[in-house]
């Protein structure tokens, strides 16, 4: 196929208002027509592209995945997609490159080669998947050494084993000089708005909040999407459908970061793995929950604003964020307001967002607390749900007593909360074994965690015990 990088998409909006097509594998292609949820990964096979894969439908196995360009500093970058996660109208516009497109004129791309010379591959059906997201590592611009296999951690191989298709990755040197590594040069290109309309069902991306409302107050059962991780698999697995789809990817008031003196704000429609570029001082307790959370894919994908609308009680934003003492600001057609985090959660996967308003931002205050730790319980280390997470951060006075604390807990009620009792029984305290103790015998008084296929109620209440007994030894462990 013959590739021609950075040519203009252009979404055509005839009066009828339904065209818009992406470049796929260099070319133009267009969605006009596509049922709006149909997957990314189905279009493509309809295509003929049958590379990808599906193996689970909702973002575990990488079997699906390909490349789409996203801005990066100035330049582009090939992140790996779960296509299985995507609607095909939420490709209008972008550029996207499926397994097909590495080839050229017979001869495999490095990556490929080096699968085949490390014997990565038996019965085939991850390869494709595994191979982008090589690809797409093998192509970072901030890449120094070889590649980094953690970058794999979203693909699964159940025959051929992962030693192997790690060597492959670590063989790789830098990226061929071509037309691929050309491109990286050039910004994405900017998402225009979208409205691609079936007989049945109809998909807008505005590009302003101005426009995002007008949409909603004309259609107030529209259901919202950001990176569709959640949304995906709600469509995928239970079959839901929905008349109207609004996308908020090409929302640029969604997409804002700044940081000042008194505080962070995080753009609620920022890609998680788009936030560490901008938020440079971030503390590295967020670079410890950013590679725990999902996996490459996902987190390329997925948005701070979608985990905290969710209101999961499970979700990784709620713990990190509630210990650095959040707030979120929601906007709607009538004006702004600001609720802390810990008011926004008001019942079991229910949030303080009334109809037709959107999490604009998530406002963290500065001075950021002095220690703070992020950790993570669950049944794999990497890429799987929380069975039990917890931020905890500490501050002391001049006397080494503790002057602010914060344990946030998710998996241990029906909502992501801070234990406030634990909390109170060690402030003004020296941190200590006693202060554990007091702390957690505050947990067993007031934590009510249910029973669920991940953990017990009592697993889940030790297991929120020990983390604060963890947290004191990690301190300890830093001051030494
Ligand atoms: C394989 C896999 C692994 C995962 N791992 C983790 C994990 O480790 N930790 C974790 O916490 N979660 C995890 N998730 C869940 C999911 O990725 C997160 O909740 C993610 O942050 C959702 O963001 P999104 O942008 O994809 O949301 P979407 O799916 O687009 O939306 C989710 C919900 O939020 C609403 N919404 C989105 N943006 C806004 C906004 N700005 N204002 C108002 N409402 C909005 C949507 O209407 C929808 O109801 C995982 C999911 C998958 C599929
Ligand atoms: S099919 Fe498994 S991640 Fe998409
Ligand atoms: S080669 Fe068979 S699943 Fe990976």
């Amino acid at each position: 196929m013959k590739r021609s990088c950075y040519i203009g998409v252009e979404n055509r909006f005839s009066e009828e208002g339904k065209t818009s097509e992406f470049l796929l594998n260099g070319r133009r292609t267009s969605i006009d027509g596509a049922a709006v949820q149909t997957t990314l990964l189905d279009y493509l096979r309809d295509q003929g592209l049958t590379g990808a894969k599906e193996g689970c439908a909702e973002g575990e196995c990488g079997a699906c995945t390909v490349v789409m360009l996203m801005d990066d500093a100035g330049g582009s970058a090939y992140r790996a997609v779960n296509s299985c996660l995507m609607f095909a109208p939420m490709a209008a516009g972008r550029e996207i490159y499926t397994v097909e497109a590495l080839a050229q004129n017979g001869e495999l791309a490095d990556v490929q080669k080096a699968m085949a010379a490390a014997g990565g591959s038996q019965c085939g059906y991850c390869t494709p998947g595994f191979v982008m997201s090589m690809f797409a590592e093998q192509y970072r611009r901030d890449r120094e050494g070889p590649c980094d296999p953690h970058e794999l951690s979203g693909n699964l191989c159940r025959c051929t084993g992962y030693r192997p298709i790690r060597d492959a990755a670590l063989s790789l040197g830098p990226a061929p000089a071509g037309e691929f590594l050309d491109r990286l040069s050039q910004p994405a290109q900017r998402l225009e708005s979208v409205d691609h309309q079936t007989t049945t069902s109809r998909f807008s991306r505005p590009t302003t909040l101005e426009q995002c409302f007008t949409i909603l107050a004309a259609d107030p059962e529209a259901r919202l999407v950001a990176g569709g991780t959640d949304v995906g698999v709600e469509s995928n697995l239970k079959g839901t459908r929905w008349n109207h789809i609004i996308s908020l990817e090409a929302i640029g008031e969604l997409r804002e970061f700044s940081e000042t003196e008194e505080r962070v704000l995080i753009g609620a429609g920022l890609t998680l793995n788009e936030i560490p570029a901008r938020w440079t001082a971030a503390p590295e307790a967020f670079r410890e929950w950013l590679v725990l959370f999902g996996s490459p894919p996902i987190r390329n994908r997925a948005t701070l604003g979608g985990n905290l609308a969710t209101a999961s009680a499970i979700g990784d934003g709620a713990p990190l964020l509630l210990a650095l003492d959040a707030s979120v600001h929601l906007v709607s057609k009538g004006g702004k307001r600001v609720v802390p985090l810990q008011s926004f959660f008001t019942g079991y996967r229910r949030t303080a967002l009334v109809p037709r308003e959107l999490i604009a931002a998530i406002e963290i205050p500065k001075p950021l607390p002095t220690f703070v730790k992020f950790y993570k319980v669950a049944k794999r280390r990497m890429d799987d749900i929380s069975t039990v997470a917890a931020c905890m951060t500490m501050d002391w006075d001049e006397s080494g007593r503790v002057d602010r604390c914060r344990f946030a807990f998710n998996g241990v009620a029906a909502v992501p909360l801070r234990a406030a009792a634990a909390e109170d029984a060690v402030v003004g305290q020296r941190w200590n074994e006693a202060a554990v103790e007091r702390a957690q015998a505050a947990l067993d008084r007031t934590l009510r965690p249910i029973s669920d296929h991940r953990g017990s109620a009592e697993y889940r209440l030790a297991v929120a015990k020990s983390l604060v007994g963890k947290f004191l030894w990690n301190r300890r462990e830093t001051a030494a």
